[in-house]
């Protein structure tokens, strides 16, 4: 049996405690954070955090981030140097996770055998008051395995009633993009993910990052950044079309070719649309926020496919484009790969 619990003013040290109890009981439960919700457990019991393995069909081989509130936690977990840890206190709690050496005390399965651990410390209240009250929750994102990121309750309580001891109801999350994280075993350090802490802000307060072009989202590839992206990763199960040239992109929603589409766009290209469309917003932040909400919207429409447009890459834009683009089915990056749609069309 699932508990709901609906966070309020009047309830909400009860609610936290009882989240909290379910957590060093051994227990699951789906929580929100800054980006997304995350389905925790005791980073320390590894038959707890098997739970989660089993509940998102998550598999063995892909490690759990470890989610903490403060610096005493992060020393009980991973290994950081001092000039680091001097700037991490500046900078979280944040959507920043850091790849650190971990210490023994981290189980197995959190790390997936490896001798590195993610290190999150997220910006919202009810994450942080559940982790301060149960000790460090390994999390990965709520989502079933290949499935989009869950970024409101509503989605967590229907893909996860049934599969966790709780789910915390706190609506929609800030962000709606999962954190950056950066590789600090490594000078220079090194982007694994894209996510809502920008590169320009890393590079400001920390410094320096490599950058892999496989950052960009382009290749579904073995050669993978972290070993839970080399599987299909954040994708609608309706196919979707992603046209990155402009011109093209407004050519074809407001064509006929459009009509088996739902067409997710800016607002200023809903103008343009001859079918059904989704406005992801103009603001780079709103689209975010919108992008994966959108992506279950397609999947219950009752459209064929999905077309999506390219947003321009800089801030928290470098990790729009890399979902959508791991996303996306098919990509059409310029005027001559058009055809590539007819055909997929074609042969269905
Ligand atoms: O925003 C977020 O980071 C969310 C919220 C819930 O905190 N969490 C999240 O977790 O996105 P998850 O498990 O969906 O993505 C974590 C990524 C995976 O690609 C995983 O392979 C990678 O981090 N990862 C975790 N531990 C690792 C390690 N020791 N070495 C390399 N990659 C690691
Ligand atoms: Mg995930």
């Amino acid at each position: 049996m699932t508990e709901i619990i609906k966070i309020d003013s009047k309830n909400y040290a009860n609610s936290i405690n009882k989240c909290a109890e379910t957590i060093k009981a051994g227990g699951t439960v789906v929580f929100p954070t800054e980006t997304v919700y995350g389905l925790g457990a005791d980073a320390f019991n590894p038959d707890a955090c098997k739970k989660i393995f089993v509940a998102k069909n998550r598999p063995a081989d892909n490690p759990l981030i470890v989610h903490i509130s403060n610096m005493d936690m992060l020393h009980s977990v991973a290994y950081i140097d001092e000039d680091l840890r001097d700037k991490m206190k500046n900078i979280w709690p944040s959507p920043l996770t850091l790849l650190l050496k971990k210490k023994d005390t981290v189980p197995d399965i959190v790390s997936a055998g490896l001798d590195t651990v993610c290190i999150r410390f997220p910006d919202n209240q009810i994450a942080l008051d559940l982790i301060s009250a149960s000790g460090p929750i390994a999390a990965p994102s709520a989502n079933i395995s290949t499935r989009p990121s869950i970024v409101d309750s509503e989605t967590a309580i229907r893909e996860l009633d049934g599969r966790v001891d709780a789910i915390i109801d706190a609506g929609r999350v800030k962000y709606g993009v999962e954190s950056t994280i950066i590789d600090c075993t490594v000078k220079p350090y090194r982007l694994l993910r894209a996510g809502a802490f920008t590169l320009e802000d890393i590079e400001s307060m920390i410094g320096p990052v490599y950058v892999d072009p496989l950052a960009r989202g382009y290749n579904q590839s073995s050669v993978a950044l972290t070993p839970g992206l080399k599987y299909r990763h954040y994708a609608p199960s309706k196919k979707m079309f992603l046209i990155e040239n402009e011109d093209e992109f407004i050519k074809f929603i407001s064509s006929g070719d459009a009509r088996d589409f739902l067409i997710l766009c800016s607002e200023k290209n809903s103008h343009y649309a001859s079918g059904e469309t989704l406005v992801l917003g103009d603001d780079i932040y709103e689209v975010a926020h919108n992008l994966f909400y959108d992506f279950r919207i397609l999947d219950k429409s009752g459209k064929k496919y999905g077309v999506i447009q390219s947003f321009p890459e800089s801030g928290i834009g470098f990790a729009v484009m890399n979902r959508i683009r791991k996303a996306s089915f098919l990509i059409i990056k310029d005027k001559e790969n058009i055809d590539k749609i007819y055909k997929v069309l074609n042969e269905a």
